[in-house]
């Protein structure tokens, strides 16, 4: 029968197996996969991993600190920080195009990796979070016709884009490829991973780019970061974070008129997006208490300058997506 400590145990004695005194590379996102890797991972051979960490930019309030702050004080795993804002904001001057926006940041992010690996390397192996789903669609990898082994092509990013360039074909390690999603849940909780990571919401892997419509621009980034921060501030202390799928803030590239006090306003609107969901295939609006939504409503308007409406979407999936981009 499977067992968490018994599961831990093996992986650990394999990665050791394999990777010997070599070198290991894991991208962190913060998820609960890449997380619970480079903790197994740590644990299995402490600072022969180097993970690292690049910032985009899209990334909610606090959060680049505080995933910092976790694994290198509070665990201390060696965690490379890549601030790359600035040449990812660069990439979006002027595109409006959901999937532009997409292929552009999939493809910095391949050359920031790919820069980055080489002045901190050379690894000898990419520690990719691969899970049994993964293995099915073999998404991310070929298999080396000499040696029947598993070989990068892609790395494991939420970025759907091209390939990885010949020189960074590293041989894997994928201590993960076995487990569900759930079964990793449990193997993260086991290690030492905190319930705020184990049980977090998705969250795409272009960020907040894809839920600010149309240009994305470090005024419009300030205002949803604020935004997003009242939304979550507002669902913890309902107590109702778990009860959503994802519930999140959408900014719209348009201004509507307003009035606060006796001056007009001509501001953004702010959408808000609460589903449920069992998979993220499929979803539901969220029947959201009506004093919930008013408490948000009241302080992004209040608070965030530049938002002066907010409305609740309430589209499912199908038809609508869970994301607006
Ligand atoms: P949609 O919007 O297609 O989203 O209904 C389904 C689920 O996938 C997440 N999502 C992404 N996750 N990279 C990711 O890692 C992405 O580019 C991406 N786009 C959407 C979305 O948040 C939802 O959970």
């Amino acid at each position: 029968t499977w067992t968490t400590a018994a599961f831990v145990e093996e992986a650990i004695r394999e990665v050791r197996a394999k990777v010997g005194d070599k070198r290991v590379l894991l991208a962190l996102s913060g998820g609960v996969d890449s997380s619970t890797l480079a903790f197994l991972l740590h644990r299995a051979i402490g600072d022969q991993l180097t993970c690292m960490f690049i910032d985009q930019g899209f990334m909610r309030k606090g959060e680049p600190e505080r995933l910092l702050k976790l694994f290198q004080e509070q665990f201390h795993i060696k965690v490379e920080y890549v601030n790359a804002r600035d040449r990812f904001l660069a990439q979006l001057v002027g595109v409006t195009d959901p999937e532009e926006k997409r292929k552009r940041i999939g493809h910095e992010f391949i050359r920031v990796f790919e820069e980055e690996s080489q002045r901190l390397g050379p690894f000898d192996y990419l520690a990719q979070g691969t899970l049994y789903p993964d293995v099915i669609e073999s998404a991310n990898t070929n298999i080396d016709p000499q040696t029947g082994e598993r070989v990068a092509v892609k790395i494991k990013s939420h970025h759907n884009v091209g390939g990885l360039p010949e020189n960074l074909r590293f041989k894997l390690v994928e201590p993960l490829r076995k487990l569900f999603k759930d079964e990793v849940r449990q193997v993260g909780r086991s290690l030492g991973l905190p319930e705020e990571i184990v049980r977090r919401h998705p969250f795409p892997g272009p960020g907040l780019a894809i839920r600010i419509l149309g240009e994305v621009t470090p005024e419009r980034l300030e205002i949803l970061r604020d935004a997003d921060l009242i939304v979550r501030q507002e669902i913890n202390r309902a107590e109702m974070y778990h009860d959503f799928w994802q519930a999140f803030a959408v900014l719209l590239p348009i201004r509507t008129v307003g009035v606060m006090g006796d001056q007009r306003t001509y501001a953004y609107p702010v959408v808000l997006r609460f589903v449920t969901s069992e998979d993220g295939m499929t979803a539901d609006w969220a029947r959201v208490p009506y004093d919930l939504l008013e408490r948000i409503s009241n302080r992004i308007v209040n608070e965030v300058p530049g938002v002066n409406r907010v409305v609740y979407d309430i589209t499912s999936k199908p038809p609508g997506t869970i994301e607006w981009e």
